[in-house]
């Protein structure tokens, strides 16, 4: 049984009061050649971003891009917390993205297309290209499917140049896009579809993915139908064919619903489209992701702010200018991809590379050989990545001739030695790593270093982005000073222009979620008064540096994909059998979570594997390939407080092997070491050291 001296505070500590020791890490200073040619050196660009700046220093941002009509106002909080950016202004994202490069850049790449077959060819796009298929695509979405501004339409598409190119041609007419993840499941998909109230759905009919070609076809019907369940009409399914002329999938099309862009498409050829004068806070697009609570939220994000604020932090933190090569690996189906593939890389006119597959396909070499051939000089990951490439081929990237002069990390927190090898492997000791953290609800990103002003520390994402003031603040709202070893939430003092406009159809739940934990007074119009939540625990060091502990809520981030426990717990219900689910984050090495599922069968119900194998199976086919469970334990019992509620933290300290903790106040605490000889075994051993905040903390009322 559990040591009675130490857990104690376990039921009792608050994210405040958590000590978190840690070494703290030497820096490293970005190379002289890559300070030389920067974008940005001005050592005071955080003075002139400081906090009495606001909310004017957003003007440089502002003038990155080309306005039709010039905003009146930078900033309007008097709907607080609804902020208006740049109000008065006219803009068109495609027109910054592709028109206004044409005189300079009209035969220089926009996208290098790599497939994942190594033995195909890449395409390249040049931005001359790229107009001519945003045109044609919109005046289809206009003229076929009789699209207009406002209207919203959901993707699901897979990492080729077809999504990007919809994207544009949506936002050349003012179209809400919605695209939901193409790994994604068909359900999950349907039900994204109706919350949007989309009623055009467009897809490809295959991608290749470690190997195989997929069918991904099969899952527009799945959507379809569970969009109409929900009460969601869906009228045409466009399907983009990933060999044009070619039809790559076994799942037949279905007559007057489903069409063939390609073949619609020969309608429109040479077609221009005027670009539509958006307002600048005409809604771009959405992005579902997942909360604490209840479905996914559509985060709903802004055309002029947005842009700005993407444009910008592509230019300054990524360091990127037209002559260089860009890669990011994200999935442009997750925010980093809009952000960081498709908005702010094109608002810079760079050249970027899509690539269509897994990183380590068919080799831990791909990447390497990927960087070499296209002269990529500017690249883009996640830690899971990062893990990944470096047990798989530690040595690989010595093979390989390529010189990144930055690196960019996102979607977890990476620990400094994931970090040094990215450093003195990828990066051959050259490049300088900036440690991006924010979320899709931001844009962009909030705490990173510059890539030439600031000293690099692994494992901290750094100080505030110019024009971002973070601050971490205990459970009363006070502020925790920089340089204690305490954790707190960290918040944000200040809008900025890449935070979203509100969740969508759901302005309530933007305000509970985002504001109300701080925020003392719901009737103030001061901006000052809202310190945005973001939902992450974290500790500031004495230099001014954030360190990421992870989520305080029940998120799991599984590979940097954010899951609700809600989300897998519900997926799990529908197997008939069970009468409670119960999810839990539990420590990987290579994905840094990945969930776990405790269930409780109904009276009379034997366990047995079949069952286990069908909430493993509801996971895939309700959300998707990443929410499948590592175990599926069936227990005789939930550990339960008195008042009912299951003690999820219990359980992840079990599934981590962790100390469980004081559990003498539950309803039932005979149950807790059954569950935990099911899972541990007899005689196994809790690990020592500190428990990850999120999984301390899991599952605690808030
Ligand atoms: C986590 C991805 C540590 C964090 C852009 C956040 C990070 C969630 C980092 C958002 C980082 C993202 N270091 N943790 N550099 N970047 N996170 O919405 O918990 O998919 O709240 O946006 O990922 O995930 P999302």
């Amino acid at each position: 049984m559990a040591d009675q001296s130490a857990p104690q505070e376990m039921t009792e500590v608050s994210e405040a009061q958590i000590a978190v020791h840690w070494k703290e890490e030497e820096y490293f200073q970005p190379a002289a050649q890559l300070v030389a040619q920067a974008n940005l050196n001005d050592p005071r660009v955080r003075e002139r971003f400081a906090l009495e700046k606001f909310p004017d220093c957003f003007r440089e941002y502002a003038a990155m891009l080309d306005w039709f009509e010039p905003y009146e106002k930078v900033f309007d909080g008097s709907n607080a917390p609804f902020w208006k950016w740049f109000t008065g202004g006219k803009i068109n994202a495609a027109y910054n993205c592709v028109d206004r490069h044409l005189a300079k850049y009209a035969s220089k790449p926009a996208f290098i297309f790599v497939p994942e077959p190594e033995t195909e060819t890449e395409t390249r796009i040049t931005y001359q290209e790229l107009y001519t298929r945003v045109n044609e695509m919109a005046a289809l979405l206009r003229d076929f499917c009789g699209l207009r501004a406002g209207d919203r339409v959901t993707f699901h598409l897979p990492m080729t140049p077809e999504l990007p190119i919809t994207m544009l041609a949506c936002a050349r007419l003012g179209i809400i896009h919605s695209q939901v993840f193409g790994g994604f499941s068909g359900q999950a998909c349907g039900s994204r579809i109706q919350d949007s109230g989309s009623r055009v759905l467009i897809t490809m009919d295959a991608y290749w993915r470690n190997g195989a070609l997929i069918d991904h076809k099969q899952n527009a019907d799945i959507a379809v139908q569970t969009a109409k369940e929900l009460g969601q009409d869906v009228d045409k399914v466009l399907v983009w064919q990933r060999y044009p002329g070619k039809y790559s999938a076994p799942t037949p099309m279905v007559n007057g619903r489903d069409y063939f862009v390609n073949e619609v498409l020969k309608n429109y050829r040479d077609k221009i489209v005027e670009p539509e004068k958006m307002d600048s806070e005409a809604p771009l697009f959405l992005m579902y992701t997942s909360g604490t609570t209840g479905k996914p939220k559509g985060i709903q994000h802004r055309t002029g702010g947005y842009l700005a604020y993407v444009a910008a932090t592509s230019k300054w933190v990524q360091d990127i200018h037209p002559d260089d090569v860009y890669w990011c690996m994200a999935d442009i189906g997750w925010i980093t991809g809009h952000s960081y593939i498709v908005y702010g890389p094109l608002a810079c006119a760079a050249t970027g590379i899509i690539y269509e597959g897994v990183p380590t396909y068919p080799d831990a070499g791909r990447p390497w050989r990927i960087a070499e051939k296209y002269r990529v000089n500017i690249f883009h990951t996640a830690p899971t990545s990062i893990r990944m490439l470096r047990k798989l081929g530690p040595e690989e990237p010595r093979k390989y001739n390529y010189h990144f002069k930055c690196m960019t990390t996102v979607g977890e927190p990476i620990e400094p030695e994931a970090w040094r090898w990215y450093y003195n492997e990828v990066g051959k000791k050259q490049a300088a790593i900036t440690d991006t953290w924010w979320q899709t609800e931001n844009g962009g990103f909030l705490c990173t270093t510059i890539p030439a002003l600031d000293a690099m520390k692994p494992g901290s994402a750094g100080p505030g982005a110019p024009g971002i003031h973070p601050v971490i603040l205990d459970e009363n709202g006070d502020e925790v000073p920089a340089g204690s070893t305490r954790a707190g939430n960290i918040c944000i003092r200040n809008p900025w222009p890449g935070i979203m406009q509100t969740i969508w159809g759901d302005p309530a739940r933007y305000v509970q979620t985002y504001y109300a934990r701080y925020n003392k007074n719901p009737a103030s119009k001061n901006w000052r008064d809202w310190p945005y939540l973001a939902g992450d625990g974290a500790l500031l060091a004495a230099d001014g540096y954030f360190r990421i502990l992870g989520r305080i809520d029940d998120v799991i981030n599984v590979a940097g994909h954010r899951l609700g426990t809600k989300e897998i717990e519900s997926a799990c219900l529908t197997v008939p059998e069970i009468a409670e689910a119960a999810v839990v984050p539990v420590m990987d090495e290579m994905k840094g979570r990945v969930p776990e599922v405790y269930i409780a069968l109904k009276p009379g119900i034997i366990a047995s594997d079949e069952i286990r194998a069908r909430v493993i199976k509801a996971n895939e086919e309700l959300i998707g390939k990443i929410a499948r469970p590592k175990h599926v334990y069936i227990v005789p019992d939930m550990p339960k407080t008195r008042s009912g509620k299951i003690m999820r933290r219990v359980l992840a300290s079990i599934s981590n092997r962790k100390e469980v903790g004081d559990v003498t106040t539950l309803a039932n605490p005979n149950v807790v070491e059954e569950i935990r000889v099911m899972v541990q075994g007899k005689d196994a051993q809790v690990t020592q050291g500190e428990i990850p905040e999120d999984i301390a903390k899991f599952g605690e009322e808030k």
